[in-house]
């Protein structure tokens, strides 16, 4: 398990990065991920990963009871803001202890690709979302992870982009690649294994984002133009089915 965001230099370069609001969270993957939200009133919800708690916020403001939001780093915690509906807690999600069906609505924003054993996380939270609960996450695309060099672009000797590269799509695991410092381990898995897993668990598929930047972003920062040419990331959002679950029907 690698706690990356307590790492001092590249906690600094993403605080700075995130405080410039012009970024990949901010025009692609929250506008994205607020719209995939259900009706938010009343219910207890679960952040996995939630980072400065920016989406924990947001669903307290959507009118959410209570969030709980978890995640492995204690610089990230730290910088988050408190608030009497939230709770934060600092530890790994792979290790948090909830209760059965204690939560209406499970969400993650970009966390699950630094997930190792996605299948035993995705077992777990089914456990943990009331039936008829939800699920709501966004990972790195398939097509972003897939490469085993992890180099981006491919471009000509004047450095314009040619095109993205996809290779080693089948060959599941971890990518190691240099974000802000080197050896930045995330997990590459299939767009069938992010489904299937779901379904294998009694989840619902509902809607699948491969979302491209809003207008402002556009505006703001032109490369995200490129986002038509290849997807940055992927959103899940799913539904638990109202009775209880005994696993796949067998024919
Ligand atoms: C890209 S940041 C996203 C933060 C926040 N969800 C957001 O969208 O603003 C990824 C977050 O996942 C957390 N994280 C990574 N691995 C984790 C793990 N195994 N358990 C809990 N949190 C983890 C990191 O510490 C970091 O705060």
């Amino acid at each position: 398990m690698q706690n990356l965001y307590d790492n001092e230099t590249f906690f600094n370069m993403y605080k700075k990065l995130r405080e410039t609001r012009v970024t990949h969270n901010d025009f692609i993957e929250q506008p994205a991920m607020k719209r995939l939200l259900p009706e938010l009133k009343g219910l207890k919800v679960l952040d996995l990963g939630c980072g400065f708690g920016e989406m924990a916020h947001y669903c307290i403001e959507k009118g959410a009871a209570q969030v709980t939001g978890i995640d492995i780093s204690e610089k990230m915690l730290s910088a988050a803001r408190p608030h009497p509906q939230i709770r934060y807690l600092h530890c790994p999600m792979e290790e948090v202890e909830c209760n059965r069906h204690e939560f209406d609505i499970v969400i993650s924003s970009l966390a699950f690709h630094y997930i190792k054993d996605y299948e035993l996380l995705i077992r777990r939270i089914a456990n943990w979302i009331k039936p008829r609960g939800y699920l709501v996450f966004s990972t790195e695309h398939p097509v972003i992870l897939a490469h085993q060099s992890q180099k981006g672009w491919i471009r000509d000797s004047d450095s314009s982009i040619l095109h993205w590269p996809i290779d080693n799509y089948g060959e599941e695991g971890s990518r190691a690649q240099f974000w802000g410092i080197d050896g930045v381990i995330k997990y590459h898995r299939k767009l069938s294994t992010l489904i299937n897993v779901l379904i294998q668990n009694g989840l619902t598929v509902q809607e699948v984002d491969e979302p491209e930047s809003i207008a402002e972003g556009l505006a703001k920062k032109p490369t995200l133009l490129n986002e038509k040419r290849r997807p940055s990331f992927i959103l899940i959002k799913a539904r638990k089915q109202e009775e209880e679950w005994g696993g796949p029907e067998r024919t």
